[in-house]
């Protein structure tokens, strides 16, 4: 053969391994996808990235098996679509589980491609995406397939709060598989597509008699309503990759990098408008805190966050004046904006996250104090309550706090005090800084003279009001300066960005260690 023909063969080769690997599992399971609803793995990756920013990586890598007559079944690629690409200019690395080989089972190889993304991740510092569709641990392969997980697990933790590490559920994902999910940072799930549970089903019915749906039992509504374990269910897998494309925009590429800055937007007049009357005069009529958050940061900025769990607290990202911020809010429209063990965990792990990458953190308060009861207590809201405790002491970034109205009790330590390092603390003039609310004060300090009284009710009256005067304000905790200045809602925006200037190069530490020991 000549050199010509031969350089020509060789090309040629390539162009057909190329092209098998691209419909690895074949065209009919391929469409099979598509029946079900789903994209594949690949058209996935367009979505999510950049339009040709995709660059792949092992696309010829093949498993090693050779049980169960597993050599005479090869497909490039083995099951998972790796590589790197970019969101919106900027570098992320990828992994794109392919349901159509194996159903996306993880096998020896699999992990290694699955591996070496995420090492070159770290040692770029740039996040991993991981979009998950896969039957779980390669039957074929046993404890290799165990092991090849658990490699993967090693990498999401110690990736951990040095890059951002994303998963998206958009099939199965079943027994230890959803563990590597669940150390990352954040969970989408597609609605009615996704699943997640430790045992389907099946294994429910036998070991616990229990009747439930696929869906009931690890759906995307069930997991971003019930268990907290997805942070956002979207629609589709449309919603779930343009949200991901979302949120990396208000994230650094790794934690010694600072979020990027955008051109400020400031919120529409209708919204800023309305500031001033948003707290009611009556301290027990709830309103919408979302509302307050709308009229203070960037307009549309506002990317919430685990909206269907545990809706007494809010978390989301924002643009406040074009810098990113990390949002905590009491939600006095949801169980009067209480702290309770679901509203703690969902904060606290939103607050650790901002912190571990640089994103400053503005604070809402509205907050009658900590969810009372049994079902609270003996689930433990001692432990869980600390956990938000722990995560704001802990946290160095810049933080402000502006209390609305109430800030009662050990929920006003909690929620971002000076005490654990508040950088700036507003309040408004309608702000509440007190032990507790003044009735509830009240009963306990005169209890004895008001049962005496001619007239119970009128003498409550009275001391309410007394109680409301000398501490249900703002003024007590200013003058010792637990509140650096009272203001006017309407200033609220422009002081938090002048906050967020003058804190830019904030450096705070805290003592040497190990690490610390959350209550988990
Ligand atoms: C090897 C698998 C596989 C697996 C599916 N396939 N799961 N191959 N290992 N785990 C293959 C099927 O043989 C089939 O091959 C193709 O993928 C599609 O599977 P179907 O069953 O036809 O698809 P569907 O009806 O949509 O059902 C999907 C499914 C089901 C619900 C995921 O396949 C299933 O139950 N799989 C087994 C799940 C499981 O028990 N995994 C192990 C869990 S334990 P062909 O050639 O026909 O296309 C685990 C431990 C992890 O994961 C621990 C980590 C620490």
């Amino acid at each position: 053969m000549n050199t010509a023909n031969r350089a020509r063969q060789l090309l040629e080769t390539l162009a057909k391994k190329r092209a098998e690997a691209r419909v690895a599992g074949g065209r009919e399971r391929l469409e099979r996808q598509h029946e079900k609803g789903k994209l594949t793995a690949r058209e996935r990756l367009e979505v999510l990235l950049d339009k040709n920013s995709f660059t792949e990586m092992d696309m010829f890598v093949k498993h090693r098996n050779h049980d169960f007559g597993m050599e005479k079944k090869k497909f490039a690629t083995d099951g998972v679509i790796t590589g790197y690409g970019l969101i919106e200019g900027r570098k992320v690395f990828v992994f794109s589980q392919d349901f159509t080989v194996f159903g996306g089972s993880l096998s020896e190889a699999f992990a290694e491609k699955v591996c070496k993304v995420m090492d070159l991740a770290l040692k770029v510092g740039v996040p991993v995406i991981g979009l998950n569709d896969s039957g779980g641990a390669r039957i074929q392969e046993g404890v290799v397939s165990l092991a090849g997980y658990a490699d993967i697990f090693l990498r999401n933790t110690l990736a951990s709060g040095v890059i951002p590490q994303i998963s998206a559920i958009l099939g199965p994902c079943a027994g230890g598989a959803v563990y590597s999910p669940a150390i990352t940072d954040f969970i989408f799930m597609a609605k009615k597509t996704s699943h997640m549970f430790v045992t389907g089903p099946n294994v429910v019915k036998t070991v616990t008699h229990e009747e439930v749906s696929m869906e009931d039992l690890g759906g995307a509504n069930t997991h971003a309503e019930k268990s907290g374990v997805a942070h956002f269910a979207c629609e589709n897998e449309v919603e779930v990759l343009t949200g991901i494309r979302r949120l990396i925009t208000y994230l650094p590429l790794n934690n010694l990098e600072d979020p990027p800055r955008v051109e400020a937007r400031p919120p529409d007049e209708e919204n800023r408008a309305a500031i001033d009357d948003l707290v009611p005069m009556n301290p027990t009529k709830p309103y919408d805190m979302q509302r307050v958050i709308a009229s203070i940061v960037d307009q549309d900025s506002f990317f919430e966050v685990h909206s269907g769990f545990a809706q007494n607290i809010i978390c989301g990202f924002a643009h406040l004046g074009g810098h990113a911020v990390g949002i905590v809010a009491n939600q006095p429209a949801f169980l009067a904006g209480v702290l309770d063990i679901h509203s703690s965990q969902k904060a606290g792990r939103f607050v650790r996250f901002c912190d571990a990458f640089n994103i400053p953190l503005v604070t809402f308060v509205d907050v009658p104090g900590f969810l009372p009861g049994t079902d609270q207590e003996w689930g433990g809201i001692i432990k869980n309550g600390a956990k938000l405790l722990y995560a704001y002491a802990e946290c160095t970034v810049p933080k402000l706090t502006v209390i609305t109205r109430k800030a009662y009790g050990g929920a006003y330590d909690v929620m971002s005090s000076k005490h654990i390092r508040g950088d700036l603390n507003f309040a408004w003039p309608t702000a509440e800084i007190a032990v507790m609310g003044p009735k509830g004060a009240v009963e306990i300090i005169w209890r004895k003279e008001i049962a005496a009284a001619e007239d119970p009710a009128g003498m409550m009256d009275e001391l309410t009001e007394k109680y409301r005067e000398k501490f249900a304000n703002p003024y007590v905790a200013a003058e010792r300066g637990y509140i650096d200045d009272v203001i006017e809602p309407h200033e609220t925006r422009e002081r938090l960005i002048g906050g967020l200037e003058i804190l830019a190069t904030k450096v705070d530490s805290n003592p040497k260690k190990k690490h610390g020991n959350i209550p988990l």
